[in-house]
């Protein structure tokens, strides 16, 4: 199967490293012009041109997404740069760690800014031109952690709930215009290929997974082959979400046992 998005704009949101700079490089792979959508302007650049450097077309754009001014900026200059906008990624990231008696209001609203009030705004700017157009594709990132919470994190797990019901409700609402939009859920993903952490010897492949894995699925998602796939949950974690907790104890046991747990790296 050969994903060609060669008529396709897309813009990535916090694609200046990780998995949204492999979702760049990947749909940039796939002959899609992207834009680099980063506050991040020395990493961003920096993934431009090596998408550049390899034959592809990207496009650094330096944006606050807690600016909607800017967002809005972003969204024009992309359709002025690239005439289009077909595929909006939505994979910026900023975490406050803690629980609601931990976190202040400020704290609150920085992390929703970015985590969830971002996705509103460039939908809210990109989906005009997508129905002006004909259709589009837009892939809202949550998490693992959206759907079962872990201790202290009362922002993220919140937000990332939330981002699953927002793609949702746009894919009912859009749908009648040929747009599509999903949820991409990924496990945990290490930057590191080699960085095989203590806890992922519990996960079921033994391993997280990498960020050109993400990647891959989003390429799909936006593609020709998924066009029946609208408001979908899309969980890629290599199956770590899956087991109950009576599974981890289990194996966390038995790796105790076996002696292959550094309990102080878990
Ligand atoms: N890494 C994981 O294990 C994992 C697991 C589950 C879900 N996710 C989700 O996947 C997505 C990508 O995760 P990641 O680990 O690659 O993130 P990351 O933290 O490595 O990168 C996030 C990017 O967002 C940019 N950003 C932050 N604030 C911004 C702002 N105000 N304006 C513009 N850009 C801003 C950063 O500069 C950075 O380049 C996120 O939505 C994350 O929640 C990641």
């Amino acid at each position: 199967m050969l994903i060609d998005l060669s008529d396709r704009v897309a813009i990535v949101t916090g694609a200046a490293r990780n998995i949204g700079a492999a979702v760049a490089r990947q749909l940039a792979g796939c002959g899609a012009k992207v834009v680099i959508a980063d506050i991040d302007s020395v990493n961003g650049k920096s993934v431009a041109e090596s998408i550049i450097n390899q034959g592809g077309n990207a496009y650094f754009y330096k944006v606050d997404l807690n600016e909607e001014e800017q967002i809005r900026d972003m969204v024009a200059t992309t359709l002025k740069v690239y005439n289009g906008l077909d595929i909006l990624i939505n994979n910026a990231h900023y975490e406050v760690i803690g629980s609601v008696l931990d976190i202040t209001a400020d704290d609150w609203d920085r992390s929703f800014a970015v985590l969830l009030r971002a996705m509103f705004l460039t939908s809210k700017y990109a989906i005009p031109h997508m129905i002006e157009s004909g259709g589009g594709s837009i892939v809202n990132f949550s998490s693992l952690y959206g759907k079962n919470p872990i201790s202290n994190y009362v922002t993220y797990t919140t937000a990332k709930a939330a981002v699953i019901q927002l793609s949702r409700q746009m894919a009912i609402d859009y749908g009648r215009y040929n747009i599509r939009v999903n949820t991409l859920i990924p496990g945990g993903i290490s930057a590191n290929p080699i960085d095989n952490d203590e806890a992922a010897k519990i996960f079921p492949l033994r391993r997280r997974g990498q960020s050109k894995e993400i990647a891959y699925v989003v390429c799909f998602l936006v593609s020709d082959y998924a066009t029946l796939i609208n408001g979908a949950e899309i969980v890629v974690d290599g199956g770590e979400g899956l087991p109950h907790m009576a599974e981890v104890h289990k194996r966390i046991k038995e790796l105790i046992k076996d002696g292959e747990l550094d309990i102080e790296r878990l």
